[in-house]
């Protein structure tokens, strides 16, 4: 068969031409002399609508799947639709019937509720878009290290350490465990994210990346979150702070300007659907200059607009980062060097001077998180703690077990280098560039606390 978006793109020379599709039936109308199916294949956001005479369809079921073969021809009227549409030639055959029960009707269903039907929420456009979002975002991410000399890096699933020591980890059991004897010899858990692993082959190929799974045991029951959720994460040897927020926000806007381009008709669709300003944002976020603010400063910025119970050394919440990026216009924010209390062990301790601050207890790190109007934080990275001594003393300090990391110690012994990154949620990045407001629709099969439906 055809498919359809192949249709969609060369349309007005395949005026005549006779062809075979498949799909599933979208839409069934009768009128008087005519009726007309639309049908989608999954390729493209806008159906192929089918022509028969007044009888053609009176037995087909919306939701069946169906190979209709006929002719193409001009389309009059909606233009919504493909230039394109087909006269049926010979009677369309029926694959596979469809029941009256079927749960996703042609109408507008709640997310929630499609949820509850998520083996079946793709047939609709929404989740149909997304999915081709999601599939054109990966295929970009990968083109853009490869085109910038990254080297990509599978990192294990299965790992012994706690990268960002939150303590949010799924441990991982096997049917061998006994009580005294665990399948590895000791206790193993989900990865929570690629990165220190990735720090060992940036160790020697200067600049990789990883994108895979990556698991929080989170009581986070919010739109912004999920238990398995996808991290890119790239990790550079020999870049300081600037690099990285520079290389950050070029990366960003390769992605979205590429997929303003090649995902057109989805994103239209979003913008149309789901977020009518979906694309003015994007196109404002390709056309500023991210703007770069000091933690500090932040803070100052929020104590002074009403925000008056946030104090240098707190984390910044939701309501808080909402109150940032509008501020400067909706457009993203780096805030960058955060007290080192509250950030991960492995982050590099800024030297005093450069923090302007005496005591210990005001120490700063080397990092920066990357706020967006509506999803919020985007990005966390920073530059890594590659001085031996410094990275003993806080894995010391926070108690962490020396002989478990070794290993990533060894790191800052043999050739240690300046190096960082960042990880990238990719949910997160999906809810930015779709308008979708809940992080459980732009992930094929969701996984949240309660929720592990097949
Ligand atoms: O800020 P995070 O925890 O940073 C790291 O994991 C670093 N090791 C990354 C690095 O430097 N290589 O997570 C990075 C991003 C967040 O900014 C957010 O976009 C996303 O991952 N994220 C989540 N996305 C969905 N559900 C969750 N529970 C998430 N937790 C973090
Ligand atoms: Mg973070």
């Amino acid at each position: 068969p055809t498919r359809i978006n192949e249709i969609n793109k060369n349309n007005s020379h395949l005026v005549g031409k006779e062809v075979k599709v498949k799909g599933w039936v979208r839409n069934i109308r009768n009128q008087k002399s005519v009726s007309f199916v639309e049908i989608n294949d999954g390729s493209s956001v806008k159906g192929l609508q089918i022509v028969g005479d007044k009888d053609s369809f009176s037995k087909l079921k919306y939701g069946s799947s169906i190979e209709i073969n006929g002719r193409l021809i001009s389309s009059l009227g909606n233009t919504d639709k493909n230039a394109v549409e087909v006269q049926l030639t010979e009677p369309y055959k029926l694959i596979g019937q469809c029941p009256d029960e079927f749960p996703l009707q042609p109408k507008n269903h709640s997310f929630e509720f499609l949820r509850e039907i998520a083996h079946i929420r793709s047939r609709g456009n929404s989740i149909g878009a997304l999915l081709r979002v999601r599939n054109e975002s990966t295929q970009l991410i990968h083109r853009y290290f490869n085109e910038n000399g990254f080297i990509n890096v599978h990192t294990p699933i299965i790992t012994a350490s706690d990268c960002e020591g939150g303590g949010e980890q799924f441990q991982v059991k096997s049917s061998l465990d006994t009580k005294d004897a665990l399948f590895f010899g000791q206790p193993s858990y989900l990865t929570v994210s690629g990165q220190l692993e990735a720090e060992i082959y940036a160790s020697s190929h200067s600049r990789v990346y990883t994108f895979g799974p990556t698991f929080r045991a989170e009581k986070s029951n919010t739109t912004r979150h999920l238990s398995e959720f996808w991290m890119i994460e790239p990790e550079m040897s020999f870049i300081d702070l600037n690099d990285n927020l520079d290389i950050a926000e070029d990366f960003l806007k390769y992605l979205i300007s590429n997929l303003l381009k090649n995902s057109k008709d989805d994103i239209e669709f979003f913008n149309k659907r789901i977020d009518t300003n979906l694309l003015s944002r994007l196109e404002k976020t390709l056309s500023s200059k991210f703007v770069r603010l000091e933690y500090k400063d932040a803070i100052s910025l929020l104590q002074n607009n009403g925000h008056s119970n946030i104090k240098w050394g707190d984390d910044i919440q939701r309501e808080h980062e909402k109150f940032i990026t509008s501020h400067f216009g909706d457009i993203p924010v780096f805030v960058i060097n955060w007290p080192k209390s509250i950030k991960p062990f492995y982050m590099r301790e800024n030297d005093q001077s450069q923090s302007l601050n005496d005591s210990n207890s005001m120490a700063t790190v080397s990092n920066m998180d990357l706020l967006v109007p509506t999803v919020g934080e985007l990005i966390g990275g920073s530059i890594r703690e590659e001085r031996y001594d410094k990275l003993l003393n806080t894995i010391n300090q926070l108690g962490m077990d020396k002989e478990q990391y070794s290993w990533y110690l060894d790191l800052r012994k043999y050739g240690t280098v300046p190096h960082g990154g960042f990880g990238l949620g990719f949910e997160r990045f999906l809810q930015y560039v779709t308008g979708l407001q809940n992080i459980r629709d732009v992930i094929p099969i969701p996984r949240y606390q309660n929720y592990c439906k097949f």
